[in-house]
């Protein structure tokens, strides 16, 4: 059986990977620092699956504690999660970013290179498209600079990856997310947005809660169809099971070059206005918000051209925009 090691393994995206790595019998061993989850999700995910994955609270800057780990762990392949990912903190906190998002990364590609190490799955994102010129968003879409710290150590991170899989053929998978929402079914797990949401769909269930007074709408003034920014909500399982498909092809060796990547999203473009409306329909909730000014650095519209990745993974969404955000509020419910 083969045992994959998940950096982040414990956070929103992360755990429902494991989950669905454990479903589809591999074996897993977690790398987590705990900075931005609980380890209560390591019960969760084993009531869920009921199996234990191994853990190892270790922080990826820390080169010697990363280099034991490889001496005392063998793997078959890594997904790399473990990142900072606040867009707006990443502005204020540029070297924290730099350092935790692209040194780990470094540093676990090193000890693939010296022992050997294939299969490596990387958590990217669209932000590396900026503002892209067509929708929807295909892989031929030219990378932008990016608008924010957190989209820069995304592209820088794709580079490193790529030149170090040219150079020590280690065969690599970015998978570049739209916006990944909604919890797992068993409503164990989820998203644990620590103090004020930035996105907007936790935002927009706390509010429902009553945890927050209102939700601000961030400019209606957009050029769509009712002027609110549009985006590609993806379920986060559909988004864990992207990364299955991801990682058997490598291991297939289906992988057509050593780098690839793929955009990942459900192909279907909502407004925050269409989003909100279809909340109200999944919980049954009225929601309390207000249209406010634009937010700083959004981009009007991305959603997914999801061609390649429907092809070439042999991997579709399965999941709606409904589903994901009746789980979502279900998940709500239950903190
Ligand atoms: C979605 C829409 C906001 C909050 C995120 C991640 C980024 C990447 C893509 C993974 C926008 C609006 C939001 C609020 C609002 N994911 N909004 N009121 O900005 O698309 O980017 O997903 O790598 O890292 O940050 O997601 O959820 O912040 O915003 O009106 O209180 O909701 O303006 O149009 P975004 P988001």
């Amino acid at each position: 059986m083969k045992r994959i090691l998940v950096t982040g393994g414990l956070g929103f995206i992360g755990s429902h990977t494991v989950v669905e790595l454990q479903n589809a019998g591999f074996n897993v061993v977690i790398i987590d620092d705990l900075s931005n989850t609980t380890l209560k999700v390591l019960d969760s995910i084993t009531e869920i699956t009921g199996k234990k994955p191994d853990f190892y609270k270790i922080d990826l800057r820390v080169k010697d504690d990363v280099k034991n780990f490889f001496e005392n762990n063998k793997v078959d392949g890594i997904i790399h999660f473990a990142a900072f990912k606040a867009v707006g903190e990443s502005m204020q906190k540029p070297l924290d970013y730099y350092e935790n998002n692209l040194s780990a990364l470094v540093y676990l590609l090193q000890e693939m290179r010296d022992r050997n190490i294939d299969n490596f799955i990387f958590s990217s994102s669209c932000t590396v498209y900026g503002q892209a010129d067509e929708l929807p968003i295909t892989e031929k879409a030219p990378v932008k600079k990016a608008e924010s710290v957190y989209g820069n150590t995304k592209q820088i991170g794709e580079e490193i990856i790529e030149d170090a899989s040219k150079a020590h053929g280690i065969n690599a998978i970015a998978l570049r997310y739209f916006n990944p929402i909604g919890a797992h079914e068993s409503i164990k797990i989820g998203e644990l947005p620590l103090g004020v949401p930035q996105n907007l769909i936790p935002f927009v269930t706390q509010t429902a809660a009553g945890i927050r007074k209102e939700l601000s709408v961030f400019g209606d003034d957009y050029p769509t169809s009712d002027g609110t920014a549009v985006r590609d909500y993806i379920h986060v399982v559909d988004l864990a099971k992207a990364h299955i498909a991801a990682l058997q092809r490598l291991i297939n060796k289906n992988n057509k070059e050593s780098f690839e990547f793929f955009n990942v999203g459900t192909g279907t473009g909502s407004s925050v206005l269409q989003v909100i409306k279809a909340f109200e329909k999944a919980s049954g909730k009225p929601l309390n918000y207000k249209i406010v000014g634009r937010r700083k650095g959004d981009i009007t519209a991305a959603y997914a051209d999801t061609t390649i990745a429907n092809k070439e993974l042999n991997w579709k969404t399965e999941k709606s925009l409904d589903e994901a955000l009746a789980s979502a509020w279900q998940w709500q419910l239950k903190q």
